[in-house]
């Protein structure tokens, strides 16, 4: 009689090994599983990675070439300077930050405006486009605010990435 329940039980304690290694095998697959229909999330992420470690690649060619003069005005370091020249003036390595930023918030790398080869080259549209893009931005900055109730003054910043949110062409 004992042994046929210690018989009874030990099976018992077989088949509770076996539901809770199926149980585990179970989750092992449905973690996997999520991960494999999930693919785009890392894609994603993978992509922005490689835009932004290219920009900083491009970014620190830039900064040996003018090694010594990082605190120099741009407009003085750089040749073709229009826009950030006189009135708008900052420093080298502020207007490359500057560069990185509109690289972020359209999505794309400094090759999307420039001839790698040639910094200070306006042969691609996008370059000029971007002029006339700061132009807007700086009207809108420094001619919008208007009032609401109770006589509060609003005035909407806006920057590149407040319209492009990482696209070349915003989203209506
Ligand atoms: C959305 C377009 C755009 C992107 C992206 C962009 N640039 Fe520019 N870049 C410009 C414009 C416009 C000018 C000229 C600014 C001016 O006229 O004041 C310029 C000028 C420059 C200059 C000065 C060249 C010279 O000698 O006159 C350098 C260097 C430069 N960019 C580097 C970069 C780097 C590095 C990146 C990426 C991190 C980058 N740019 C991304 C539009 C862009
Ligand atoms: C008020 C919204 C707004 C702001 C702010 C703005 N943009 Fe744009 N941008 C647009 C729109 C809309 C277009 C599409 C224009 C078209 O092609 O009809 C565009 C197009 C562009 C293009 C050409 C896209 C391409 O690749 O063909 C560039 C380059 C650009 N913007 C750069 C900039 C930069 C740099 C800034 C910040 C200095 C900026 N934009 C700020 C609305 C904006």
């Amino acid at each position: 009689m004992n042994s046929e329940l210690s018989f009874i039980e030990h099976n018992a304690t077989n088949m509770k090994k076996l539901l809770i290694l199926s149980g585990m095998i179970a989750c092992i697959a449905g973690i996997l599983s999520f991960q494999n229909s999930r693919p785009s999330v890392s894609e994603k992420h993978r992509g922005t990675d490689s835009l932004a470690s290219e920009r900083e690649r491009f970014t620190n060619e830039i900064l040996a070439t003018i090694k010594g003069k990082e605190s120099e005005m741009a407009g003085t370091v750089f040749k073709n300077i229009q826009t950030f020249g006189t009135k708008e003036s900052i420093k080298a390595t502020h207007f490359l930050a500057v560069m990185n930023y509109w690289g972020e918030a359209l999505g794309v790398s400094c090759t999307h405006c420039h001839n790698s080869n040639d910094w200070s080259s306006d042969e691609k549209k996008t370059k000029n486009m971007a002029r006339g893009m700061y132009g807007l931005r700086q009207i809108i900055n420094k001619q919008i605010s208007f009032e609401v109730e109770n006589g509060k003054e609003i005035k909407p910043l806006v920057n590149c990435g407040t319209c492009h949110r990482g696209k070349t062409i915003p989203e209506e």
